[in-house]
């Protein structure tokens, strides 16, 4: 569900005409709706409600410092991989005690700024790095809270690429290993034992494998306490799937429906990471059309946003819906929709029906809100455009687009070549 709905042959970013904000703005340009966002955000909150939980918005999926205080003022926490994204979740307001840090990769800097900041836990995926916290705790005077994050190996349909919870992938503690890494941090002195995570993928359609993941680690659990080892928080990971081609998935209220009755009646505080099921629909790519070009047979209709704006179709020849900001009447014909990079895996739609666009015409690419900008680069030395945060009938321009100069920005020619 989203704000982009078509008024009199228009499409609108909440009560404002997307043209409008484009011919202001400038293309390619994000659009993200304030109120789907919020709802988004408030049906997690809503489905667990009555059983303690904590949200941690995926940053991976969205970082921008307007979406994430804008959930940051709904009471939101975080789900983070890096010290960048660490650094933009305190500065949108979130609190210490509300974010999770997880990552196979995390340097030696990025574990102190963390336990400095005092986040509520590490999640992590070996006893390697196990070690490794411990003595940079040890190090700095402080116990470093965790997480396991254990793989319970099972195999949620998605694309290849995004599937996390197999043991051939390299995430997690292999679950038979689990309680043996946990009796050793158990034993570690500046470690101290918070919780158990598991994320087992990402667009995931299907509420069962969270289910199943949920009872693995749940007896997991239940074998560490009878061991002495108490574990207070339940971080599920996130995953849950969005409607790319209007097909339907689950809503936040049948995950809570698979899974509390699992885990009600005992102590835990549940840690759900959505990413893309909070900001995926809330958010849409809008190109103007360039050119149309016939080769032989085949249409293609040359767009100004390429596969730097929006990787996922290059990248899981991932489905995204194309919509014509003002709908016309021409005939249809079959193209695809393709960027101005040169590369031929720069493009968003193959054999896509459409009315037959013209020189000029606006296209909406929908569900870009989660995975979109933050995925994006300066390939081919593009500049990176700019994000747009409707809401009613105003819009805010919520990161400015780049310009020429922002190219060169921390590049330094050396003497030598003065
Ligand atoms: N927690 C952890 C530990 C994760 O690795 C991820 C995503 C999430 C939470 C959030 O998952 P979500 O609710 O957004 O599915 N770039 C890909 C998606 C990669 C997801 C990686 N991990 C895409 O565009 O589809």
């Amino acid at each position: 569900m989203h704000d982009f709905k078509y008024k009199h042959s228009e499409l609108y970013a909440e009560d404002v005409p997307v043209r409008r904000i484009a011919e202001e703005v400038g293309t390619p340009l994000y659009i993200y709706s304030h109120k789907t966002l919020s709802r988004h955000y408030e049906a997690f909150e809503n489905a667990f409600d009555g059983f303690p939980h904590i949200i941690c918005f995926a940053l991976k999926a969205n970082s921008n410092p307007a979406i994430l205080r804008a959930l940051a003022k709904k009471g939101c926490g975080a789900d983070v991989v890096s010290g960048g994204e660490l650094y933009l979740a305190l500065k949108a307001g979130i609190p210490a005690g509300k974010i999770v840090y997880a990552g196979v990769g995390k340097t030696a800097e990025e574990i102190r700024y963390s336990l400095k900041s005092r986040i509520l836990m590490f999640n992590i995926e070996s006893s390697d790095e196990l070690a490794h916290i411990n003595r940079i705790a040890g190090d700095m005077g402080v116990r470093a809270p965790v997480a396991l994050r254990v793989n319970p190996d099972i195999n949620a349909v998605t694309h290849p690429y995004i599937s996390t919870g197999l043991r051939k992938h390299k995430f997690g503690i292999p679950m038979e290993e689990a309680v043996e890494s946990y009796r050793l941090a158990a034993g570690l002195p500046n470690i101290e034992i918070r919780g158990i995570h598991c994320h087992i993928g990402s667009q995931i359609t299907e509420i069962s494998p969270f289910v199943e993941a949920v009872k693995r680690i749940l007896a997991l659990a239940n074998e560490l306490r009878s061991q002495g080892i108490g574990i207070k928080y339940l971080d599920i990971g996130g995953g849950l799937g969005i409607s790319y081609d209007n097909n339907v998935t689950p809503h936040p209220r049948e995950l809570a429906a698979g899974i509390i009755p699992l885990i009600s009646g005992n102590d835990f505080t549940l840690i759900v990471e959505p990413g893309r099921s909070i900001a995926g629909n809330a958010g849409i790519l809008v190109t103007k059309v360039l050119y149309l070009k016939k080769s032989g047979e085949k249409n293609f209709v040359i767009v100004d946003a390429g596969m730097n704006d929006l990787i996922r179709p290059s990248l899981y020849e991932a489905y995204h819906h194309i919509l014509p900001v003002k709908k016309n009447r021409r005939a249809e014909i079959q193209a695809d929709v393709v960027g101005p990079i040169c590369e031929s895996g720069d493009f968003f739609a193959r054999e896509r029906r459409l009315n037959r666009p013209v020189h000029g015409d606006l296209l909406a690419v929908m569900s870009a809100g989660g995975y979109g900008f933050s995925m994006s680069s300066n390939y081919n030395s593009r500049l990176r455009p700019a994000e747009v945060l409707a809401r009613g009938d105003e819009f805010y321009v919520i990161r400015k687009r780049e310009q020429y100069r922002d190219l060169t920005k921390g590049t330094q020619i050396p003497d030598f070549l003065k």
